[in-house]
């Protein structure tokens, strides 16, 4: 048994002020929460309960199996994303819980957040779940209560090929894969939206609050000049008795989802035969409450063994590394997770050409077993200068690029630290699909960091003025010329506004992780359609 880690030392400096750090971290994140959970407001939330309706959670969780864990998805998407505009949660909560035993994912409108309009997040939030529910096999429940398109940002959620009609094209292709599209009807459906239940295989549709038509009474009124009331045009009764649209007619919002968890009792079960999960699992021997107290302040710079952060996530702490000798500032080696087994590759430093090397071998080892892998980023990048470039880093990237692009099997990233380079695509970054994406308070995304790129954009301005013949900028010029860029940086590269911008699929504290990453490896496992691995070519 090869278990790691080393026990904490509580009375180091180091220790306090990392935990003070991550204390400070954890606070500002819960503040943000707060406020989001109150979806458009007090007054917003009081017209919803005025008219018989529940907040967006709570008719997720009247649908649920009762005690089953919601895994909600990017809960800061859209956090000041719009100037003028509060979207909080991106007006759509998605997410991942149980019904009938089984895992499903949820897309509900938030009707207190603008309408439940959609915003370019919203619709990018909406088709993210559709991605995940294809890629684990997931049965859709839409819960719709949205005036559809925000109108004012049309060009950026209506015509390409990422907007709002992707959506509707999403449902067809879940369905005719066999993965149940279900809408409920609690709201406005309205336009474009009126093709959620439309395209779905069963709809639901509760009366005098439901409607769903494609045009509402004003612009029917502006295009035809039929003057109809919204219940008569596409109310409850309208869908249920005569157009045929909706199937199921509900006398109010608990008795629409009661109707939708039934529904889902007639889905069968898509379970693989062999989900590999242990009988029985340690937990890990090091506790994860200690986890905020191992991340230093700087953790992108400072040297830190991901070890002590592997030795608080896997059962008993143990993890059979590796080519442990070899390339070891990146750490491959197989663990398990509350009994699911997963091939974990985690950075210790830069990246070299042998690191490539010994990941690409890992990957292929895992693809082979069909063993989820499980990335835990902490990358300033791939190795640069002259002996690195004469021993082909650029080729041994390539080979654990192309590995980790096309392994088929379930990946799951977590940033803890730094995400940067070339490093964010190898350590399967957001590019290369990861099933789930979760990042620490204390992660930085961005193409450098923030001292890197100020240097390098001096650095090209310097050149350019000695080509003009000009005097190169003074210290006091060259400091003026790398704050704003150090800002911009410091600001775009944190996780909480990469989250807002739905880079990863939330921020979760690193406590909550071993948790959280329990519950993403279930879902991809359990009803994943399973598929072989096909590399390209990898050069030699
Ligand atoms: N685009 C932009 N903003 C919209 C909108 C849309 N499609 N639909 C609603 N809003 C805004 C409203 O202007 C209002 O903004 P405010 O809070 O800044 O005043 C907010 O969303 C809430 O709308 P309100 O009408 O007060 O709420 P409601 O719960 O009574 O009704 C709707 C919600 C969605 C039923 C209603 O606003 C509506 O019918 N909207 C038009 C829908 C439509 O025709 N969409 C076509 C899209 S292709």
């Amino acid at each position: 048994m090869s278990r790691i880690g080393a026990p904490l030392d509580n009375g180091s400096d180091a220790v306090m002020r990392n935990r003070q750090a991550q204390q400070q971290l954890a606070e500002r994140l819960k503040k943000r929460m707060d406020r989001i959970l109150q979806g458009g407001g007090p007054e917003a939330q009081a017209k919803l309960l005025k008219r018989g309706k529940f907040s967006v959670r709570e008719r997720i969780s009247r649908i649920l199996d009762p005690g089953s864990d919601f895994l909600e998805l990017s809960a800061l998407a859209g956090w000041e994303q719009i100037p003028g505009s509060d979207t909080p949660a991106a007006g759509i909560v998605t997410g991942i819980g149980d019904v009938h035993g089984q895992p499903v994912i949820f897309v509900a409108n938030d009707p207190t957040v603008k309408g439940g309009t959609y915003f370019p997040l919203t619709v990018k939030k909406h088709l993210r779940a559709q991605e995940i529910a294809l890629a684990c096999g997931l049965p859709c429940v839409y819960l719709v209560d949205s005036g559809g398109a925000y109108l004012p940002m049309q060009a950026e959620v209506f015509p390409d090929r990422d907007h709002f009609g992707r959506i509707f094209r999403n449902q067809a292709r879940l369905s005719a894969l066999g993965f149940a599209q279900i809408a409920c009807v609690l709201g406005s459906c309205t336009a474009g939206g009126a093709y959620v239940p439309a395209m779905a295989d069963e709809s639901v549709i509760v009366r005098g609050n439901g409607t769903i038509f494609l045009a509402g009474p004003p612009l029917v009124k502006a295009a035809t000049g039929e003057e109809v009331e919204a219940e008569e045009l596409g109310g409850a009764d309208l869908h249920c008795r005569r157009s045929g649209v909706a199937d199921h007619l509900a006398e109010t919002e608990i008795e629409a989802l009661e109707i939708t968890r039934r529904i889902l009792s007639h889905c069968p079960p898509r379970q693989r035969a062999d989900p590999r999960r242990a009988a029985a699992w340690e937990p890990p021997y090091f506790s994860g409450s200690e986890l905020p107290a191992l991340i230093p302040d700087d953790i992108y710079r400072s040297p830190m063994d991901p070890r002590q952060i592997l030795a608080r996530l896997l059962d008993g702490s143990v993890l059979d590394e590796f080519k442990r000798l070899f390339g070891p500032t990146l750490i491959c080696g197989f663990g398990s997770i509350e009994g699911w087994p997963v091939g974990v590759i985690a950075n210790n430093g830069v990246l070299f050409s042998e690191c490539a090397a010994k990941a690409a071998h890992f990957i292929e080892l895992c693809c082979q077993r069909r063993i989820p892998l499980l990335f835990v980023q902490n990358i300033s990048g791939f190795m640069v200068g002259r002996k690195a470039e004469a021993e082909g880093i650029a080729r041994h990237g390539a080979r654990m690029v192309t590995a980790v692009a096309c392994a088929a099997v379930p990946k799951i990233t977590l940033i803890i630290g730094g995400s940067h380079g070339a490093g964010n695509y190898a350590m399967c970054g957001r590019a290369y699909d990861p099933d789930f994406l979760f990042t620490w308070p204390s992660a930085k995304i961005s193409v450098m960091g923030g001292r890197q790129a100020a240097d390098t954009l001096l650095q090209v301005r310097q050149d350019q003025l000695k080509g003009q013949g000009r005097e190169a900028l003074s210290a006091e010029a060259a400091k003026a010329f790398r704050e704003p860029i150090l800002e911009s940086y410091a600001e775009e590269s944190e996780a909480l506004e990469a989250s807002a911008r739905l880079w990863d699929d939330g921020v979760i504290l690193p406590q909550d992780s071993r948790k959280v990453l329990s519950q993403a490896l279930r879902i991809c496992s359990i009803q994943r359609p399973p598929s072989d691995t096909h590399f390209g070519v990898f050069r030699m």
